[in-house]
């Protein structure tokens, strides 16, 4: 798995995506700073999120259409569950400060119904977002293991609760988790960008089409005026 790969904009969709995400990797570069544990607990509590959130409405879209879903339920809650593991071990390493607990408490007040408009006015767009959180994710991921790296931040032992959800060895560090969770950042972008690419496909041909009808509709006129 490629970890500094970056899905260039194609359309003005995945534009909006971009600004959103770029806008967000500033609020949180100026706020945390180098505190990496900090930004990692903080920021876990929002990654989190958007796969439940999605999953619930494409849960609640199949029962609605009486249609299949093609697993992408399942994968999106999948997701969640991973993202809320990733918190419950730098919960561990990391303890957020009132201020920090405060924030969180808004941030999941606010995501939670903008993700939800997002996603219910463009799928595509939704998904497109979580593909560059997770770029930033991975991005920010490889900043902490590089200032470990330097000796910068102890490099302290695994906590438990990461050892068994990963399989680490028993003498596993800091590093070695940070490095699993860059991983599964890196399968979220992954999934996400392909999401949103399937669906970008399904609606590419659409207005294909139309214009096609347009055109062919376009010269029946013409024909009927000469
Ligand atoms: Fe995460
Ligand atoms: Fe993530």
């Amino acid at each position: 798995m490629s970890l500094d790969k970056h899905f260039t904009p194609k359309n003005f969709s995945d534009k909006v995506a971009l600004g959103f995400t770029k806008f967000l990797r500033f609020l949180a570069d100026t706020f945390f700073k180098k505190r990496y544990g900090h930004r990692a607990v903080v920021l876990e509590t929002v990654a989190a999120v958007p796969g439940m959130v999605a999953g619930m409405l494409l849960h609640l879209k199949s029962l609605r259409k009486m249609q299949d879903d093609r697993g992408w339920i399942k994968i999106l809650l999948d997701e969640a569950e991973n993202e809320r593991m990733h918190l419950m071990t730098f919960i561990h390493i990391a303890k957020p400060t009132l201020i920090e607990r405060i924030i969180i408490m808004i941030a999941q007040f606010i995501f939670i119904i903008t993700y939800a408009i997002i996603f219910i006015a463009s799928q595509r767009t939704a998904h497109r977002i979580v593909g560059y959180f997770e770029e930033e994710a991975v991005r920010s991921y490889t900043e902490y293991l590089n200032e470990l790296e330097m000796g910068k931040i102890k490099n302290i032992s695994a906590p438990e609760i990461a050892i068994n959800y990963w399989n680490l060895p028993l003498n596993a560090t800091l590093k070695d988790v940070v490095k699993v969770i860059r991983d599964d950042e890196a399968g979220h972008r992954d999934v996400n960008h392909s999401f949103a690419d399937i669906i970008n496909s399904k609606i590419k041909p659409k207005s294909e089409t139309n214009k096609n009808k347009e055109q062919i509709k376009d010269s029946q006129t013409l024909k009927e005026n000469n």
